[in-house]
């Protein structure tokens, strides 16, 4: 028997079934997008390597463990293969201010609003809610006129706003600040004095954190690290006064908003690029992974990046992980059909498939079982399709020029003209 082929590991089929769900999340996103004035962008799926590694650091998780790098075509003397410089994308954030230096973006606008949908890849070992490809919705807003704190509360209402219209409300905010670059390394400087008493009973891992990028240490998932984390007393004290003003303002506009927020402290995120405020969104039903979505400000990326000094604040949700925690929620049937044709032998199949285009280029979604079978069987089709009406076609309705019409919630039937068939149709559906 010849071999039956799988989904790789961490990635799944989206089936028509699951398809709705997908297509209400995208239009929901869609219709808040619009009215937050963001524009779609779309960018390449897999860019040089050096790109994220230079975003979120050589020393994230992500760079370090999971990224999942593409093979060159070529090998070497000794026939290994050769990397070839491209990654599959793990997030968007580094591909779109790519993009935003390459379009020279910030010539055309003081404030660029950018939202993307997407598949992204990471090489990490698959669980519930941890995939190797999944899919986020995300938006970015950078330029010139991006350092205010109302932008940040527009982000962060933004993804609450998202996460409702899905129909979640359990979810939790947290959010915290790491302030100015200055602020951020005053900030690891404190972490570094609170924690060296602690470092002999650190993981070997955040032993090697605790040289190269400190902050690693706080998301750090080992039971003894994380009491570690608990016990040391983490304030604010590294914020100048101007980052802790702009952090006041945020909360203060967050508020107005009515928006319920939980200040987290060891909130830092495990990119790079962030200063200032970050934030992430939780669902405790989702269990170990219940990070909905996460976000923050990160002002130096672009210049980073080769662009100009403009700052840039954006989020990215997880569709996989929205679906699991909407799971209870009833799911509307957004594709519903509104006609199927029936032919009932094989003289009237002509006028039944003509029939079916005429319908269907007049703006009316309409199928049929594109074979001859029982008027049983293709009902039974027609019903499972979730048809509105079905229009029959057998011997008698060709030789007269007419069709059956069957309303499938009335369970009415009646007799008309072939050529007023759309114009009927059109009415009824209108209402
Ligand atoms: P992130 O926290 O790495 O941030 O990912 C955002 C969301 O993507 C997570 O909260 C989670 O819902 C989902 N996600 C991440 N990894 C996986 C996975 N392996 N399987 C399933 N879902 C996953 C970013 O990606 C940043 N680019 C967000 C951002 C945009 N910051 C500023 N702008």
């Amino acid at each position: 028997m010849s071999k039956k082929f799988s989904v790789p590991r961490g990635t799944n089929d989206i089936l028509p079934e699951d398809s709705p769900q997908w297509q209400m999340i995208e239009l929901k996103s869609r219709e808040i997008l619009k009215n937050y004035n963001y524009k779609e962008i779309r960018t390449p799926i897999f860019e040089e390597t050096e790109l994220f590694a230079r975003s979120m650091g050589q020393t994230s998780d992500i760079v370090q463990k999971q990224m999942l790098n593409l093979a060159s075509q070529r090998k070497d003397e000794n026939e290994n293969i050769q990397l070839s410089g491209l990654s599959l994308r793990p997030e968007n954030t580094a591909s779109v201010v790519r993009s935003y230096v390459q379009n020279s973006m910030d010539r055309k606008e003081s404030l660029t609003k950018l939202f993307y949908f997407g598949p992204m890849f990471r090489g990490e070992r698959p669980q519930k809610g941890r995939l190797r490809q999944f899919h986020q919705v995300g938006v970015e807003a950078i330029g010139p006129n991006s350092a205010s704190p109302y932008l940040d509360a527009e982000v962060i209402s933004l993804s609450v706003e998202m996460l409702k219209s899905f129909g979640l409300n359990t979810f939790k905010l947290k959010i915290n600040t790491l302030g100015s670059p200055e602020d951020k390394n005053a900030f690891s400087g404190m972490l570094r004095d609170k924690l060296c008493v602690h470092l002999g009973k650190l993981c070997d891992d955040c032993k090697l954190r605790f040289e190269r990028n400190v902050f690693r240490i706080l998301d750090c998932k080992d039971k003894e690290c994380k009491d570690i984390v608990k016990s040391i007393d983490l304030d604010h004290s590294y914020l100048s006064k101007e980052s802790s003003e702009y952090y006041s303002e945020v909360k203060k506009t967050l508020d107005t908003l009515g928006i319920e927020y939980e200040e987290s402290l060891d909130l830092v995120r495990g990119l790079d690029y962030y200063t200032h405020i970050v934030f992430e969104i939780s669902d405790s039903s989702l269990g170990s992974q219940d990070a909905l979505g996460a976000g923050g400000r990160y002002n130096d990326l672009v210049s980073q990046l080769g662009g100009a000094e403009v700052d840039a604040v954006g989020f990215a949700l997880g569709i996989e992980r929205i679906i699991l925690a909407r799971q209870k929620v009833e799911v509307d049937k957004l594709s519903s059909l509104s006609t199927y044709v029936i032919a009932l032998d094989y003289a009237s199949m002509q006028k039944a498939f003509t029939m079916l285009n005429v319908i269907r280029n007049n703006c009316i979604s309409s199928d049929m079982s594109f074979g001859v079978s029982s008027l049983k069987s293709q009902m039974r089709a027609a019903n499972k399709a979730g048809a509105q009406f079905v229009l029959i076609f057998g011997e008698d309705e060709v030789s007269k020029n007419t069709v059956t019409i069957k309303d499938m919630r009335e369970g009415s039937q009646r007799s008309i003209n072939d050529d007023e068939v759309v114009q009927y149709l059109t009415g009824i559906l209108k209402r």
